[in-house]
């Protein structure tokens, strides 16, 4: 089915992206990212440099070496230079088209600091949420929300526990350990959607998330 083709095609995009990084500035060259390469790949604060065992089987854009027990520097898509720490050592060469998530989107799709969200009748937020939950052009690839979620489709377990709570793809594709769920409807936007997030304290976001939480209820009343 060509939505799940997308879906993969563009996930394996983002977790082809070698670049992690901290807000601090602190960024990473990792090559052979993925889920499994452990807890030290995150962008939370506190750890701030990569201390996985990165084997280079990386590919991609961005070309990295990261040293054990030193530090490494990496560059990609000559945006971003760091310094990580770890006992890992890397070396990744890349190859293609992948784009990846960039620094950027990383941490635009994060909850901004002070950030209070619109506030609303949630009456009316759920009614504007299920609409733009429909609509297309909230992406830049013909996709809707819906495409991937009517009846439930496309979540899995995670989505049954309460906010914030780790979800897989947050964590792999931008290193975060707990996400909220505006986060995720962000994060949504940002990769299966291939697009920019939606202004933090925004009517949208706030309905998206507020139609999300009546797709949670669904979700788990259907189990
Ligand atoms: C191309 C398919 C696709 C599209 C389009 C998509 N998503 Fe998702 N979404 C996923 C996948 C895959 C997951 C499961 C991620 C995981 O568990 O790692 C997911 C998970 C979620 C979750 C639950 C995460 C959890 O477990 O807590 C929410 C909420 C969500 N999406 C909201 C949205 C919203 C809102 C939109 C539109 C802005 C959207 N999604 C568009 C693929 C998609």
């Amino acid at each position: 089915m060509s939505t799940d083709k997308n879906r993969k095609e563009l996930l394996r995009k983002l977790s082809r992206n070698l670049m992690v990084s901290v807000p601090m500035m602190t960024v990473v060259a990792v090559a052979g990212f993925n889920a499994s390469s452990g807890p030290g790949l995150g962008l939370i604060p506190s750890a701030e440099a990569a201390q996985g065992e990165a084997e280079g089987e990386a590919k991609g854009e961005a070309e990295g070496a990261a040293k054990g027990e030193g530090e490494a520097e990496g560059r990609a898509e000559g945006e971003a230079e760091g310094r990580a720490e770890g006992e890992g050592e890397a070396e990744g060469k890349a190859e293609g088209e992948a784009e990846g998530v960039s620094a950027k989107l990383k941490k635009a799709v994060r909850r901004p600091e002070g950030y209070t969200p619109y506030q609303g009748n949630v009456a009316d937020l759920r009614a504007k949420g299920e609409k733009l939950f429909n609509d297309t052009s909230l992406s830049s690839n013909g996709l809707a929300c819906a495409t991937c979620h009517a009846n439930g489709a496309g979540y899995n377990a995670t989505f049954k526990n309460e906010y914030p709570h780790a979800v897989a793809m947050g964590k792999r594709d931008f290193g975060m350990d707990m996400v909220y769920l505006d986060e995720m409807v962000q994060i949504c936007m940002v990769a299966p959607m291939a697009a920019e997030p939606l202004e933090w304290g925004s009517e949208e976001l706030a309905a998206l998330t507020e139609y999300s939480r009546v797709q949670q209820k669904e979700f788990i009343d259907k189990q």
